[in-house]
């Protein structure tokens, strides 16, 4: 499906030749520095920029609702230790369906449960990881924004302002990017009238695949693989001539540089490991050398999991975080799709036979 425009849509631009994306028709290099998640979600959700009033309200609503229900706590403590926090967040979003008493599928419904689901993501995601690490549960701070109260929570102590700004501009960067495997999938499932979870499920499904949000841990543990920058020529040929790629590089739209990685990668200067940083430079170095005249650079997920590594976030959970940001794309693809719904049913052009002779199974040598 290259290339293929499935429909239309006012929520996100891509210039794949011009590496530039647009969210509502803001530019998401300006966004960083001058809004938050909490804000970027009511923007992609809503069409509009909030008032001070309705960003106050939002924030509210999604703070009273980053508690779990008692049997969600029982069920996480249940999932076996060794499922992939991917995995169990699928399961748990799964069961908050189960949960809800009227998971029918309509705009109204879309934002209510998007609310609910996109508060609930970060207590789901940083309690999972202290439950199979036999550590309590840490109850969310309704006094903390989205992204702090997701450190808090994680980590058991509260973030400075600086980490809080780099996972809440994170999130910012995870929040949409316009019709990916996972989108489409979300959407798919949305067109044949299911439920919301059904829909978030399998994007999170979606998602969790190494050729998609997978790539962010893979990013960071081939850096840490490669160890030295001086290693890193040899492990960039020796990964080509096996036939495996280089995580966290090349993209099916961006045909130069993702305008997401520059801004993780200044993130990542800042604040990540040094050594991480410069095997990561050098093996950018050589992307850049031997990989752009086929149209490869990096991709956000290149220098994201630099940053997470130096917010104490365990690789493990680097693709639930972007399903945390992710949340509110799908959500507003889901609500827009619904405006106008057409069930997405495409084709597959038949290679094979046809009017073949049915054989009785005694007669077949
Ligand atoms: N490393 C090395 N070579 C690459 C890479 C890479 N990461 N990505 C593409 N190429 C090469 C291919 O080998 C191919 O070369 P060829 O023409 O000589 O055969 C050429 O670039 C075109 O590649 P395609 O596979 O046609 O590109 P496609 O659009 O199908 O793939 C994809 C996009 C899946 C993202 C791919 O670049 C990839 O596998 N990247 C690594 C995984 C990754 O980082 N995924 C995250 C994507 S962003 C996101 O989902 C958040």
């Amino acid at each position: 499906m290259e290339g293929v425009y499935v429909d239309t849509s006012a929520i996100c631009y891509i210039d794949g030749k011009g590496g530039k994306l647009y969210y509502r028709g803001y530019d998401v290099e300006e966004l960083p520095e001058r809004s938050s998640y909490e804000e970027v979600v009511y923007l992609l959700w809503y069409g509009r920029l909030p008032k001070k009033k309705e960003l106050e309200e939002f924030k509210k609503n999604l703070a009273k609702n980053r508690f779990l229900p008692g049997e969600v706590l029982e069920l996480m403590d249940k999932l076996p230790k060794s499922v992939h926090p991917m995995g169990a967040l699928r399961t748990i979003i799964s069961y908050l369906g189960n949960l809800d008493g009227e998971p029918s599928l309509s705009t109204g419904d879309v934002y209510q449960k998007g609310i609910s689901v996109t508060a609930k993501m970060p207590t789901i995601i940083a309690n999972l990881w202290r439950t199979k690490n036999g550590l309590d549960y840490v109850e969310p701070k309704t006094e903390l924004g989205h992204a702090a109260n997701f450190l808090y929570m994680l980590r058991g102590e509260e973030p400075t302002l600086r980490e809080e700004k780099s996972l809440d501009v994170a999130l910012i960067l995870y929040a949409e990017h316009e019709i990916n495997a996972s989108a489409f999938t979300v959407m798919t499932v949305g067109s044949t009238l299911s439920d919301y979870y059904s829909a978030v499920v399998a994007g999170i499904g979606a998602l969790k695949g190494p050729l998609h949000g997978g790539a962010v841990e893979e990013a960071l543990n081939q850096f840490i693989e490669v160890g030295s920058p001086e290693r890193a020529e040899e492990w960039f040929w020796e990964t080509l001539r096996s036939g495996k790629r280089i995580m966290g590089a090349g993209h099916r739209v961006y045909k130069t540089y993702d305008p997401r990685a520059r801004i993780f990668k200044n993130y990542a200067r800042e604040l990540g490991n040094p050594r991480l940083f410069e095997v990561a430079e050098r093996i950018e170095e050589l992307v850049e050398t031997h990989l752009a005249e086929k149209g490869v650079h990096v991709n956000v997920d290149y220098w994201a999991g630099i940053v997470f590594h130096a917010l104490g976030i365990p690789p493990e959970l680097y693709t639930t975080v972007f399903a945390m940001g992710r949340i509110a794309g799908w959500t507003a693809h889901l609500a827009e799709y619904l405006t106008h719904n057409r069930l997405i049913r495409p084709r597959l052009k038949y290679v094979g036979e046809i009017g073949k002779r049915y054989v009785p199974i005694e007669e077949r040598e």
